[in-house]
This record gives structure tokens, C-alpha cells and sequence, in this order.
């Protein structure tokens, strides 16, 4: 899967986005580039609930959280919200998210307003999509009621108009591309996709009850491709761990010598350790390190580990664990907690942990940046500007 263009016309702090990720590069990584506020953040979030959260129904109200703000003038009739463009490795799928008003006669649905809610209209859109054209489901409840021969509703629905005129393989695409696009944000980032009230718990200090992080860890086990990489998931590598020691057990049972998984996840792990060597617990419940301290070897445990070791064997974790491969990978503030000497070497390591994959990077870092051609290099306006001292 390569994400080739994105079009964002008009959302939020975003306008006249276009922005193109050439499929023929080497590597598929791409840096994300503006000043503070410029939008790299709603972009990258924009983009994953649009091609993460459009097919599943337990999904759609993230979308709906998202386009909470997305309102269509008196006007208009339909309002673009972006267009998106995808190599899936064969042909180029053009997709065009829009929003658009949909009148329904009210004997049809129903007098009680709850029941014109989000999720219920799927019973009675038979008749307002041509072929091209999939209904995702309504992102505002009742927009107004008039008389017209009996009462009509307005709705604002977003729907989604393919290049394909097939429209099953349509559908497939969506559902198939919903499983290859994954966003790794710090868990300080406000994520627009989760519930007003929820973003809002952020900037309170709360002693019990709901927390943001708490909910937003409520919020990753529906939305499996979502990762914040602050601390380490000792659980993952933990996983890691057991999968390997299954991969080669199972090797041995179909080829008779035991397979090398374990030993090569040791390997790439003790190699981007550096100095400290991983152990597993024989009950595989935790981790530890070796430190060599001049001949003495001193244990360590994840908490000892540098705030920027953890989040590198974090998202080298994480992409193994979730064996995230040919996929689109949005990254927000990667850089973060590491040495610029790491902000460079980001770019080889993600190169080397899961080359299929397409990154598209939003970052402050020039370190970073300095890695790849400046053709590699995206920005939004206000681009940033590099201060000669
Ligand atoms: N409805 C809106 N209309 C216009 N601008 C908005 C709206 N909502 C938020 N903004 C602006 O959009 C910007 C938020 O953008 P975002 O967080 O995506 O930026 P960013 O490039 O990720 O910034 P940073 O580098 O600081 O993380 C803020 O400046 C905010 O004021
Ligand atoms: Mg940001």
C-alpha cells in the first residue's frame, strides 16, 4: 500500500492541502514539516480515521468525533472534505470523502429523534447512493425540519466516491486498506477522533474516576492500529518473546531442527540496546537487561532504561509484535526524547525493522530531515524555517 496523494481542501486549521508521496522513492519515508499549529497533527489523524474507521460500524462514531466541526454552509448541498489517493500495488484507488445533505421524508424514519441518530440510517439509505458512491453513515443528527408535503429531515452524511465502478471491490479496498494504515502519536497529543468530553478530561486534574490516559487506553482496544509510544509495552515484547519461542518449536516439529526466531529477536534487540543485553523471564513474565559495567554486570529492569531507549524498543516492538508490513504508517512527533544523532538514525532504523512500509513522519527535526533527500521532505504552510545563527 503507498498513500500517493492527499487532498485536504478546508478542516479545521487545514486549507488548500495537496500534498503528493511519490511511489518510486527510495526509501518510503516521508517527512512532515510546518511551524507549531500548522496542521501536521489533524492531518495525520484525519487520514487515519478516514481509511481506518469507515467500514466498521463500531468504528464510524470516531469519525464522528472527528467531523464533530465539519459543517456545510445553508448554501451548499455537498462539501469536500479530502481526497486521497492509493497505489495498492496493482492500480491507483481514488477516493473522494465528502459530506453531503440527504433529505429523508419523516414517516419513513420515524418521529423520536433519538432514532435519527448516527448509526441507525443504514435501513433507509437504499435509495441515495448511485452506484459509485458508498454511504459511511451521518456525522450530525437532525439538521432541520420543515414542511413539504409532509415532513422532511436533513441529514449530514459523509459518503465516499470511488474511481472504481465495482463497487464490491469497492468495499473490499476499504475494509482491506482499514488493517494497513497505522498512527503512533505521543499520548500527550490530543486525538480529535475521541468523544468532546473525553479530550476535554486532558486538561483537568482529576484525582479518581475517568482519566484522559485511561480512556484513551479503553479507546486503543478499538482501535487496534493506533499505538502511543511513550513507554515501553513490556506486554509486546513479552509476546514477541512467546511467538518466537512458538515460530521455532513449530519448525522443529515440521523440519526436525528448531528454527532461529528467538535468537534473531535477541540479536536485533541486544544490536539496538547497544551497551545492555536483553533477557527474558523463563515464566515469560517480564523482561531485564545486562549492563556490562566494566567487568561487573550490573541487572537493570525497563524503568531503569533512558526515556529515549524505551521509545525506540517501543516502536521497534510494535512494529514486530503487530508485524505491521506493506502497510502507511503515520507517525506524529517521532523525534521526541531522542538525541539528534537518533533523529537521524530513525530513518535507517525504520528502513531496517519494516522496509515495506510507507512512513510519513510529522516532525520539528532537521536532524531527521538531513536523512533523506529534501524531495523527501513534505511541508505544510507555515513552513518551517531554519534560523542561521
Ligand atoms: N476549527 C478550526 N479552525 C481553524 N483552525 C483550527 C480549528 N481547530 C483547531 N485549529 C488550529 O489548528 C491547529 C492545530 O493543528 P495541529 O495540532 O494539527 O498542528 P501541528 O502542526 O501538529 O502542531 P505542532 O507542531 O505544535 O504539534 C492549531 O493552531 C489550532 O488553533
Ligand atoms: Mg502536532
Amino acid at each position: 500500500m503507498h498513500l500517493l496523494r492527499v487532498q485536504v481542501p478546508d478542516f479545521r486549521g487545514l486549507k488548500n492541502i495537496d500534498i503528493t508521496f511519490e511511489k518510486d522513492f527510495s526509501p518510503k519515508i516521508f517527512p512532515l514539516g510546518s511551524q507549531n499549529g500548522g496542521g501536521k497533527s489533524t492531518l495525520l489523524q484525519l487520514i487515519f480515521v478516514l481509511l481506518h474507521c469507515s467500514v466498521d460500524e463500531d468504528k464510524k462514531p470516531f469519525l464522528q468525533n472527528m467531523l464533530h466541526d465539519f459543517k456545510i454552509s445553508e448554501e451548499e448541498d455537498k462539501r469536500i472534505l479530502a481526497i486521497i489517493d492509493i497505489w495498492d500495488g496493482e492500480e491507483i484507488i481514488n477516493l473522494e470523502f465528502f459530506c453531503k445533505k440527504v433529505s429523508f421524508l419523516e414517516h419513513i424514519i420515524g418521529d423520536s429523534e433519538e432514532e435519527l441518530d448516527f448509526l441507525d440510517c443504514h435501513a433507509i439509505d437504499e435509495d441515495i447512493n448511485p452506484e459509485t458512491i458508498l454511504d459511511i453513515g451521518g456525522i450530525s443528527k437532525l439538521k432541520k425540519r420543515f414542511s413539504y408535503d409532509g415532513k422532511i429531515v436533513v441529514f449530514t452524511r459523509l459518503q465516499c466516491c470511488f474511481n472504481n465502478k465495482d463497487m464490491g471491490k469497492s468495499k473490499l479496498f476499504l475494509d482491506n486498506i482499514s488493517s494497513k494504515i497505522f498512527l503512533a502519536a505521543p499520548s500527550t497529543q490530543v486525538f480529535l477522533f475521541l468523544p468532546q468530553d473525553s479530550r476535554k478530561l486532558l486538561f483537568k486534574n482529576l484525582t479518581n474516576g475517568d482519566n484522559y490516559y485511561s480512556i484513551l487506553e479503553s479507546v486503543k482496544d478499538k482501535l487496534p492500529c493506533l499505538f502511543t509510544y511513550d513507554f515501553l509495552a513490556v506486554e509486546l515484547l513479552v509476546k514477541s518473546f512467546k511467538y518466537a519461542v512458538e515460530c521455532d518449536f513449530r519448525a522443529m516439529i515440521k523440519t526436525g531442527s528448531y528454527g532461529n526466531s528467538y535468537q534473531t529477536l535477541i540479536n536485533d534487540l541486544n544490536l539496538l540496546l547497544g551497551n545492555k543485553k536483553i533477557n527474558v523471564n523463563e515464566d515469560f513474565s517480564g523482561v531485564n537487561f545486562h549492563l556490562d559495567n566494566n567487568g561487573e554486570t550490573i541487572e537493570l529492569y525497563p524503568e531503569d532504561l533512558s526515556h529515549g531507549e524505551l521509545k525506540r524498543l517501543s516502536i521497534y516492538i510494535w512494529l514486530k509484535s503487530r508485524n505491521i508490513e506493506d502497510a502507511i504508517v503515520l507517525m506524529d512527533e517521532v523525534e521526541i526524547a531522542f538525541h539528534p544523532d537518533w533523529q537521524y538514525q530513525i530513518i535507517s532504523d525504520l528502513k531496517e525493522w519494516a522496509p515495506s512500509n510507507q512512513y510519513i513522519l510529522a516532525t520539528h527535526s532537521y536532524a531527521l530531515c538531513e536523512a533523506l533527500t529534501p524531495a523527501h521532505v513534505k511541508e505544510i504552510e507555515p513552513k518551517l524555517i531554519k534560523q542561521e545563527l
